[in-house]
Parts: C-alpha cells; sequence; structure tokens
C-alpha cells in the first residue's frame, strides 16, 4: 500500500486506503519537526508574510506573495507548469501533481481556489488547492493538495497560500472546508477536528488527522454526515 504522505506518528498504514486525499506529511517532514524553525507563521488573514528561514537551503528574508492560478486561457499554462513542478518536487511520487491536473478538468474545480505562493522574482514556490467536495449532500470544499518546494519549506509559503486560499474561498461566499492532513499544521489556520462537527471521512482515518474550518461561523449551521470527495481523488 502507498502511504508516502502519512505521518507515522499519527496514521498506521494499514488504516489508510490508496489514493487518499493527499493532505498529509511525509515522514521526512515528521521526522524533522524538532528541527524546525518557530518563526514561519504568518497573521490570519494576510496572504503574504515576511520569514526568516532557518534551513540549510534557505537563508534569507522572504516575503511571499499569493495569487490565484491564472485561469484557463489567460496565460494558464505557465502556472499550471510551476504547480505540477512544486507537487513534484514536494511529493515522492507523482499522485498529487497528477492529482491536480485531474481536478483542473473536474467539474470540483473552481476558479480562484488554485493559489499559489511566490517569491518577488515570480518564482512560484508552493500551491494550496481548494475542490468542491460534499458533506452528505451540502456543498464544502477539500484542502488538498498543499505544497512547497523542498528548498523553500518552512519559510512561510505554505501558510501564506493556505491562508490565502481560504481568504479567497470566503470571498466566494464558502463556509466549510475539510483536510486530511497533520494535525500539528493545520490547528495553525483554525482547524479542528471534524469528528466535532458531525462529520466523518469515507474511510478509516485517525480523528485528529480529518479536520473541518468553517469559514463563516455566524452563518448557517454547518453540515453533518460523510465527505464525498470529488472523482479523481478516487475515493
Ligand atoms: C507541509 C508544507 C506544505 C508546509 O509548508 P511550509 O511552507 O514548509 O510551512 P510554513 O513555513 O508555512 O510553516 C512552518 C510551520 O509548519 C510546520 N510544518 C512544516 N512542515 C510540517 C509538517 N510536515 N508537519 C507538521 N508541521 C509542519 C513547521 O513546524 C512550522 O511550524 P511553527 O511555525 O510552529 O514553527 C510543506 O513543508 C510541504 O510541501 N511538505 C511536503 C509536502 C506535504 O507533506 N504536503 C502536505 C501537507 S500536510
Amino acid at each position: 500500500m502507498d502511504t508516502p504522505h502519512m505521518p507515522p506518528d499519527h496514521v498506521p498504514p494499514d488504516h489508510v486506503p490508496d489514493h487518499m486525499p493527499p493532505g498529509h506529511t511525509s515522514p521526512a517532514d515528521t521526522a524533522d519537526l524538532a528541527a524546525m524553525a518557530s518563526d514561519a507563521t504568518s497573521s490570519p488573514h494576510m496572504d503574504s508574510g515576511s520569514h526568516m528561514a532557518s534551513g540549510p537551503h534557505v537563508a534569507s528574508i522572504h516575503t511571499w506573495r499569493t495569487r490565484p492560478e491564472a485561469p484557463a486561457g489567460m496565460a494558464d499554462a505557465a502556472d499550471r507548469a510551476a504547480v505540477r513542478a512544486v507537487n513534484l518536487a514536494a511529493f515522492p511520487t507523482a499522485h498529487e501533481a497528477d492529482l491536480v491536473d485531474g481536478l483542473r478538468d473536474d467539474p470540483a474545480w473552481i476558479p480562484g481556489l488554485s493559489m499559489l505562493a511566490e517569491a518577488p522574482d515570480g518564482t512560484i514556490v508552493g500551491h494550496a488547492l481548494l475542490t468542491r467536495c460534499r458533506v452528505g449532500d451540502a456543498p464544502a470544499l477539500a484542502l488538498a493538495p498543499v505544497a512547497v518546494a523542498p528548498e523553500y519549506q518552512r519559510t512561510g509559503a505554505g501558510s501564506a497560500a493556505v491562508r490565502a486560499a481560504l481568504d479567497a474561498a470566503r470571498e466566494l461566499g464558502e463556509d466549510l472546508v475539510l483536510v486530511l492532513g497533520h494535525p500539528d499544521y493545520y490547528p495553525r489556520f483554525g482547524f479542528t477536528p471534524a469528528s466535532g462537527l458531525g462529520i466523518r471521512a469515507p474511510f478509516d482515518v485517525p480523528d485528529e488527522a480529518m479536520m473541518a474550518l468553517r469559514l463563516r461561523p455566524d452563518g448557517a449551521p454547518a453540515p453533518t454526515g460523510v465527505i464525498s470527495y470529488p472523482a479523481p481523488f478516487g475515493v
């Protein structure tokens, strides 16, 4: 069974179906957590951040800009290629890169919610994607994948892309976002265990790894039930 992105300390591989949504961290990342710098977060509702990188590859202050991937027909080919390159670099296999390409051709794709983080020179270093899923019959969003090119990881690019994607979704009137991922990473954006809202994954997964975020918590009550992922996820 292919489980390259599961945090081994949280998700037994035997509990992970093939093709599950890739909101997970790699074992290497998990092993490196103790060595991570603590200065790589940005404030909520900002779409860029300034950070001092502490890793071996990057040793300067970065300010990440964010913007949505260009819509089809508007210089989109370069963005598509950059998104694919970031996902290929961030993950051990092409699964996530292929997933993004599959989602782009699927009705689940929502223009404006494929968010890029880029350096001041325009180099695209990070990507966060929100696509349509459902909880029961109600629409929601799935956050997956999130990827940062290895040489730029832990410098705030991933956080900038995620926050900008969430802000864009809120602007579109969306409320509920689901992510299957590392319980040490996503709570910084406000995610909490989805079970607390009565929302369940359609497969066996540790409770703390399936998380939910309401973008408009004062709105109508969130739906409850089982998550349905778009077809390209294969679940
Ligand atoms: C996980 C990932 C998207 C995070 O993006 P990033 O730009 O590297 O992270 P940021 O700089 O925005 O945030 C840094 C913070 O995230 C935490 N973090 C980074 N990678 C993490 C990981 N794999 N697991 C848990 N926490 C992680 C760091 O501890 C740091 O926390 P701190 O601010 O409390 O010190 C990126 O490292 C990546 O692409 N990893 C490989 C692909 C992957 O696993 N993607 C799925 C994400 S669940």
